[in-house]
């Protein structure tokens, strides 16, 4: 092994291992995607480097969602050929490669703006990277970000498991890819492709390794997870919640989350889902973007604002306890103070107790870039710090809410100050606790005795380890 990573030295002697590293920007599926990535180069023989300085591969893992993610490639591909210009000064190198969706959506534009990168692909390209690093350090510039039909997460190694292990008792897990609904701000339709869902089968078997190497808390990743409709294990399509009941099946694995849904895909089996799976969490992120109707309409979301309040009712119906995250936009082209009036009111309305707002940002390719009434920027600035506000204010009062309650802590990692661990609240809130190291990575009984900005702080209720499945009434308490 060691003679298939190393390269010969001036003297014939081995050196060091090749390293990369991966530098994510953007959702929850670039932190999957890096992840496979660095599997496959992991394979490949190459070894993480403790920074993108310090490596023989960078790749840039890029999102397109706004301007100012996608600008932000420019900036670290200038600071890199200064890394790199370096390195050679040292007789070193360094390859540099963008992928993810800026890679995907500007393609050959990349190295026309940046000459400096080796490689662009796109997302549905990862699988053939072995080919493309190979091409690029025989010096070739490698531009690839066609579709290719092959299934790619069939085709990417998987992570062994020291790798998954080291990456802690959490995992993400992609499912469904892509996005048919085309809301007419979005780019993800035109950098993912069109919606994608994986087998049941593979995904079963992905998950039941993940679990095999210590993993207890799964949240199945896709643009619009809740559209899932993958071939089942019986031959017949599954959906979202199908697959969950089967997932929430496998030993070990005791927490269950998924993002970002679409509201028109919350069927009836989805929210009955959360009233029958003690292992699905009381938590949904589920993006409204606007409480405007005509918004709505114009960003060509597919419902209206009565939709969204009936799925939070049945939600809650189904399951009391359940706390809603959502996106918001706030000045989409024609967005008048009634129409943001209309989101605030949906947002007293509903509470939700985490939120991520932006303010429009025009893509180009996209229906609304070119729509009238743009709304000026120092407009949006001030509806998005009074929305901002609100949902700070959602945010503090429910953390206030969840203090003197006893509540399951999946514990994940050291906290700041020795001595302290942190993890994860059912509702996904970051809780720190005092208690011994061994138990990082256990489920532990915690009881809330205050709430920070971002955090809770809790104790120990006992030394309760859940190595079990926790009974379906305590799950979520
Ligand atoms: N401008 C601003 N925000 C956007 N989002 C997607 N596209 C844009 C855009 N053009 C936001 C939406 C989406 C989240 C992932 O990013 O709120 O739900
Ligand atoms: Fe983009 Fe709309 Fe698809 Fe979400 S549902 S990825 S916002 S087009």
């Amino acid at each position: 092994m060691q003679a298939e990573n190393s390269r010969p030295g001036p003297s014939g002697l081995m050196t060091r291992p090749r390293t990369y590293f991966v530098k994510t920007f953007g959702c929850q599926m670039n932190v999957y995607d890096s992840q496979r990535m660095s599997d496959a180069l992991g394979s490949m023989g190459y070894v993480e480097a403790q920074g993108p300085d310090d490596a023989d591969l960078v790749l840039l893992n890029t999102c397109h969602i706004r301007e100012k993610a996608a600008e932000k490639v420019y900036s670290e591909v200038g600071r890199l050929k200064k890394a790199r210009d370096q390195r050679r000064a040292e007789g070193g190198d360094m390859l540099i490669g963008v992928a993810g969706c800026v890679a995907q959506a500007e393609g050959q534009e990349i190295v026309a703006r940046a000459p400096a990168v080796d490689l662009v692909f796109g997302p549905q390209n990862y699988h053939r990277l072995p080919d493309f690093v190979a091409r690029a350090a025989s010096g070739e510039t490698v531009v690839e970000t066609e579709f290719p039909v092959e299934d790619k997460f069939a085709a990417l190694p998987r992570a062994k498991p020291e790798q998954v292990r080291s990456r802690g008792v959490t995992a993400f897990l992609t499912i469904q890819e892509g996005c048919d609904k085309f809301c007419t701000f979005c780019v993800v339709p035109y950098t993912r492709g069109a919606e994608f869902s994986r087998p049941a089968e593979r995904i079963l078997a992905e998950a039941r390794e993940l679990a095999d190497a210590g993993v207890r808390e799964l949240t199945l990743l896709g643009q619009n997870v809740n559209a899932y409709h993958g071939e089942g294990t019986d031959g017949a399509e599954w959906n979202l919640a199908r697959l969950l009941h089967a997932l929430a099946e496998i030993d070990g694995i005791e927490r269950l989350r998924y993002t970002t849904s679409h509201p028109r895909d919350m069927d009836d089996e989805l929210i009955a889902a959360h009233r029958d799976l003690a292992e699905l969490m009381p938590y949904l992120h589920l993006p409204v973007q606007s409480g405007s109707d005509r918004m709505l309409a114009l960003m060509n979301r597919k419902h209206d604002r009565v939709l969204y309040f009936d799925i939070v009712n049945r939600l809650r119906d189904a399951c009391p306890d359940i706390a809603l995250s959502s996106d918001f936009i706030v000045g989409f082209p024609g967005e008048s103070d009634a129409d943001f009036a209309d989101t605030m009111d949906l947002v007293r309305q509903v509470g939700f107790v985490q939120a991520f707002s932006f303010k429009y940002s025009a893509r180009p390719g996209t229906p609304a870039a070119n729509m009238d009434e743009q709304v000026p920027d120092d407009v949006s600035s001030a509806r998005l710090a009074e929305l901002q506000a609100l949902l700070r204010e959602q945010q503090a009062g429910f953390a206030a809410s969840r203090v003197g309650r006893t509540m399951h802590v999946l514990l994940e990692r050291d906290g700041r100050k020795p001595g302290q661990l942190v993890g994860r609240s059912p509702w996904l809130q970051p809780v720190v606790v005092e208690a011994p190291q061994s138990l990082t990575g256990e489920m532990v009984t915690v009881t809330v005795k205050s709430a920070g900005s971002n955090s809770l702080f809790a104790d120990l209720v006992d030394s309760t380890i859940y190595r079990e499945r926790p009974p379906a009434a305590a799950a979520a308490f």
